[in-house]
């Protein structure tokens, strides 16, 4: 049985990998500050390491959060990422490392996010701290030669199992949460932050669990590998889509006094594609209808 070492494994994607991984087949072991394994300390994860001995990581462990969080903790969001990877890579040398990676790494003005061009240009300003972390983290996994490492670009994802702060989910579960705050509150309007006009892709977080761990069972896979759907949907129609769902009868207004990011983020699938012909993502509105059903049941 192969161990697989899940860092930030009760995090939003660590939670959807523990119910896809195969454990028949991984001995799976759970790590994050939760557990006593903070990545800023070389130390612990020297001797955490050393005592677990994984043969795949699948590293979800990172300082996230909304586009207003990074702006507001840019300093600490870029330091913490950039030392976790630091850290991670200076004692691994016998494991492969699975990176998700995040499509705010892109330069900020594409029509469509392409690998070949991934560097052709500045992260958007509104993600400079999360987005030039996530460059950092492939360029030290080329510059770790001997440690095989397999960088993912995932879009914006939502669903079930995230946290129940706005502040600190992104874009679309923010909308559900703050929508059914919004209804309970018996306000007669919700306010999408920024103009709604970004146009977004948005992957359900079960599905990229599955695809990453597809990705471990693969060699030569493109690195870094989009995992994409070439699809987009403006934050106002998302909005929408999420007030059909829910039943708010109220209005929908907008604060564009608030950052809109980014203006167009959507991944091309030309490489993914040839990889995973035949993978079915979640129906977008399905997918929002589980994660409405969640909250509902969680706040
Ligand atoms: N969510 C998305 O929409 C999205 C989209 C694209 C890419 N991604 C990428 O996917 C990965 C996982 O994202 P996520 O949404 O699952 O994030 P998340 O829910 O915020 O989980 C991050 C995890 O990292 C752990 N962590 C933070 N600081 C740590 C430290 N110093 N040492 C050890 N563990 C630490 C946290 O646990 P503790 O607090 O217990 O330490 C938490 O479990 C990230 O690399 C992210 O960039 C996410």
């Amino acid at each position: 049985m192969k161990k697989l070492l899940i860092l930030g494994g009760l995090g939003f994607l660590g939670k959807h990998l523990n119910k896809i991984v195969d454990k028949q087949k991984y001995a799976v072991y759970n790590e994050s500050r939760r557990t006593g394994f903070d990545l800023l300390n070389p130390e612990v994860v020297q001797k955490r390491l050393n005592d677990i001995k994984p043969d795949v990581i699948i590293n979800c462990a990172a300082h996230t959060g909304s586009l207003h969080y990074v702006s507001e903790f840019a300093a600490d969001v870029l330091y913490d990422n950039v030392s976790m990877y630091l850290n991670l890579y200076k004692v691994v040398d016998n494991a492969l490392i699975v990176n998700p990676l995040s499509n705010c790494s892109y330069p900020g003005v594409v029509d469509i996010q392409k690998e070949e061009e991934w560097w052709d240009g500045p992260v958007h300003d509104s993600v400079l701290p999360y987005g030039m972390s996530k460059r950092m983290g492939y360029i030290i996994s080329r510059c770790h030669r001997h440690v095989r490492t397999i960088n993912l670009l995932l879009p914006n994802a939502y669903g079930p199992l995230d946290d129940t702060d706005p502040n600190k989910v992104h874009a679309l579960n923010g909308m559900i949460i703050r929508m059914i705050h919004t209804m309970r509150n018996g306000s007669e309007a919700f306010v999408v932050w920024g103009t709604g006009k970004p146009i977004r892709e948005w992957i359900y977080m079960e599905d990229a669990a599955r695809l990453i761990v597809k990705c471990i069972e693969r060699d030569n896979l493109p690195n870094p590998l989009n995992l994409a759907q070439a699809r987009g949907i403006s934050i106002a129609d998302t909005a929408r889509t999420i007030k059909e769902i829910l039943g708010f009868e109220g209005r929908i207004i907008f604060d564009p006094s608030k950052k809109d990011g980014a203006p167009i983020k959507i991944l091309c699938d030309k490489n993914f594609r040839h990889n995973f012909k035949d993978f079915v993502f979640t129906d977008y509105k399905e997918g929002i209808k589980r994660t409405v059903e969640y909250y509902k049941g969680t706040l």
